[in-house]
């Protein structure tokens, strides 16, 4: 470790092997929570980077202890490696079997209107999380962050989480078992989690942050206090109302661009009287144009939006979504075409549950059997009626459903 960065770590001890995660050379892959970028066609090299960040596989072994606790089948997102790393998740299944209690966080920054595929698979994953267990969720929306980072007016970020809130509960989330607040609001709302804030805070200093941020000297300083806030909902004592005084354990479904965050709160955690938060990391799912980079929200053509029109899904899948097929159809047929790096098979990856019909796609793909406009049409008779289920879900949610759900309440959950 250069000595530069060792005195950025400084006595954070931050539990992962390589510089805090940060890139050995410059073909690493660059995954932060600002930034995802891989030289490679076929995505970033997901195994480099649970060496890089020190977090575990979720390997059979993983997925078959998850079934023998839950009882149940793993979602098809484990069971396909989407999401493909955790941090302590033994010590929260181990806590299930003996009944005692935890709770799921996740969070979205509302940067924008229409959330977009990609942001619905942590989403998707935590309700069937919340499902199996049985327990509650707390859902942060980071209006702060987005006015803190993008160009955006204060008032438009805090309206754009409440946008952003209709999209999350038309995932169907249990409204008895659900928090979900605007960070701005809570803020005033809530003396205890400004209180955990500053305990984090005094916690961890601008060298710290600076290591595992990469802040720098002209960055505001609202920026260098923020993550503090996305760590303050891991303590359980942020959230009065639900958890009483008990300290409950925490269980996090995110993708791994979070990850930096939470690698900070579980150095501080312990250090107040918490528990370390568990993780399950998922991949990304890519942008349309190849999976060198994340599907993100600041480019139209990258991303297919919640809010698309069944046209709208057809046209951007026909002409943007990167194809591993040849150049021609007898090239095609004779040499088969490159799942690894087709957008359309990797998207049905996601999103279409069944797994012989995918398995049998994949064959058909490959052997060349199957072309390109055949599976751009597979995929887009899938998403499809996703989207317009998503956005039947949501058009019935209510001023006043979203008000129930970012209501300071008490939930249906027994410490
Ligand atoms: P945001 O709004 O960038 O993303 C929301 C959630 O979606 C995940 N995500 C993706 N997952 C798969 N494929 C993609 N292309 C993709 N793009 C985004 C993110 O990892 C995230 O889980 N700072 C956070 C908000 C936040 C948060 C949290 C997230 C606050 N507290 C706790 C997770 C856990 C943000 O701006 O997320």
């Amino acid at each position: 470790m250069s000595t530069e960065l060792s005195d950025a770590v400084g006595d954070l001890n931050i539990e992962q092997t390589n510089e805090n995660g940060k890139c050995e050379n410059e073909d690493d892959d660059i995954v932060d929570p600002w930034n995802v970028v891989s030289k490679s066609q076929e995505g970033i090299d997901y195994d480099k980077l649970i060496r890089r960040f020190g977090s575990s596989k979720i390997d059979q072994e993983f997925i078959a202890r998850f079934e023998k606790v839950t009882g149940k089948k793993v979602h098809h997102f484990l069971r396909r490696g989407i999401f493909f790393s955790h941090r302590d998740v033994h010590t929260i299944l181990t806590h299930y079997e003996q009944n005692k209690p935890f709770f799921l966080y996740t969070g979205r920054g509302p940067s924008s209107g229409s959330m977009h595929l990609g942001h619905l698979i942590p989403f998707i994953f935590a309700k069937w999380l919340q499902d199996i267990f049985d327990v509650p969720i707390v859902i942060q929306l980071t209006d702060d962050e987005k006015f803190l980072w993008k160009d955006i007016k204060l008032e438009e970020a805090n309206r754009l989480a409440y946008e952003n809130a209709k999209d999350i509960i038309a995932c169907g989330f249990d409204v008895n078992k659900t928090f979900i607040f605007s960070n701005m609001d809570f803020m005033g709302q809530n003396p205890e989690f400004y209180r955990n804030i500053l305990r984090i805070e005094k916690c961890v200093t601008f060298n710290q942050v600076k290591g595992i941020f990469g802040f720098g000297d002209s960055d505001v300083i609202g920026k260098i206090s923020f993550p503090a806030i996305q760590a303050a909902p891991c303590l359980s004592s942020s959230f009065p109302f639900i958890f009483g005084k008990a300290k409950v354990p925490c269980l996090i479904p995110c993708a791994i661009d979070q990850d930096p965050y939470f690698r900070m709160t579980r150095d501080v955690a312990p250090r107040l009287g918490y528990s370390k938060p568990a993780l399950l990391h998922s991949t990304f799912f890519p942008a349309l144009q190849g999976a060198q980079t994340k599907m993100s929200a600041s480019d139209n053509n990258t991303a297919i939006f919640l809010t698309d029109t069944p046209k709208q899904i057809k046209n951007k899948v026909n002409k943007h979504a990167f194809s591993g097929g040849q150049a021609t159809v007898e090239e095609h047929r004779e040499k088969g075409g490159n799942c690894d790096v087709d957008i359309s098979y990797q998207y049905l990856t996601f999103f279409l549950e069944d797994d012989e019909r995918l398995e049998q796609i994949k064959k058909d793909y490959t052997s060349g059997a199957l072309l390109t406009g055949e599976l751009k049409k597979i995929l887009i008779e899938t998403l499809q009626p996703i989207v317009k289920t998503h956005q039947e879900n949501r058009a019935k949610i209510t001023d006043e459903i979203v008000r129930e759900y970012m209501t300071l309440r008490k939930l249906n959950f027994q410490c």
